[in-house]
């Protein structure tokens, strides 16, 4: 029994760990999985700013003819370094190259929405979150994602933001942590306009992580119909083979 107590708490553990994690504050991304204009504005904002690092290498090119894109577009528009249309989005950056350059590895983002716990809504935050920081290699930090190592890539968008601090009391210790982020120097987009490619470039990568994802739901409202009807039906036959017996 103690065994058996104690493998069920190690199973319950991963979601207390989740549970604890829910400090930072995310803002709700709000994303419409089937606004396919939406998703070709997020490709178009990935493959310029963050194909430099980023792969997505379980997702082809091709697979964009499926929001509305020809492949011609995609050619011109997408596929910076030429190639084939059926190519995987992969990037000519070695793992070990980066890891040296940042501290860290840039990891493909194919499956970053679905490992994310609040996917969309961890994204769209972390996106907007960077702020200076001169203690950090790369000059600025992040309050979604402390200490991380990847530069803020979208500055010319959003321009500079910095943290505004508040003391917190710990008994006799005061910590001073980030309030709210301040906007200091205007980027060539105004907030709203930010938000929105951001926006935009998070419903890519949610459509990239799971392409199937609105046709699954359309499908399963299908199923559980079918199974209604079924039920109906075997309760009927059920009926009928009973009926002489009671
Ligand atoms: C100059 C290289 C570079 C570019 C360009 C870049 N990133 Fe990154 N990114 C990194 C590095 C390095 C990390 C790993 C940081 C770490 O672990 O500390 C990272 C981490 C991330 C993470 C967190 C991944 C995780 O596992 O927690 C996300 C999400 C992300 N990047 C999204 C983007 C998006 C979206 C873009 C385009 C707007 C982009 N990045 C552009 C270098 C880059």
């Amino acid at each position: 029994m103690k065994k058996l107590i104690a493998i069920l708490s190690l199973a319950l553990l991963p979601l207390s760990a989740m549970a604890g994690g829910g400090e930072v504050h995310l803002d709700e991304a709000n994303i419409d999985l089937a606004n396919h204009a939406a998703i070709q504005r997020g490709a178009k904002t990935f493959v310029n700013y963050c194909m430099g690092c980023h792969s997505a290498q379980y997702f082809r090119y091709s697979k964009l003819t499926e929001v509305g894109l020809t492949e011609q577009e995609i050619k011109d528009n997408l596929m910076l370094g030429g190639g084939k249309i059926r190519d995987q989005m992969t990037i000519a950056m070695s793992p070990a190259d980066a890891a040296e350059w940042f501290g860290a590895p840039p990891p493909d983002l194919t499956l970053i929405a679905r490992v994310k716990h609040d996917g969309a809504d961890w994204l769209y935050s972390y996106l907007r979150s960077f702020y200076v920081d001169d203690s950090r290699p790369m000059g600025v930090n992040n309050t979604v994602f402390p200490n991380v190592g990847m530069p803020h890539v979208l500055a010319d968008l959003q321009g500079v933001q910095k943290a505004v601090y508040k003391e917190v009391k710990h008994g006799d210790k005061t910590e001073h942590v980030v309030d709210h982020l301040e906007l200091v120097e205007p980027g060539s987009m105004t907030p709203a306009e930010y938000d929105a490619t951001v926006r935009d470039l998070v419903t890519f990568l949610v459509h990239v992580s799971e392409p199937m994802k609105l046709e699954r739901q359309r499908l399963g409202i299908w199923v559980l119909l079918f199974l209604g009807v079924l039920f109906v039906l075997a309760y009927l036959l059920k009926k009928e083979y009973w009926k002489d017996i009671h």
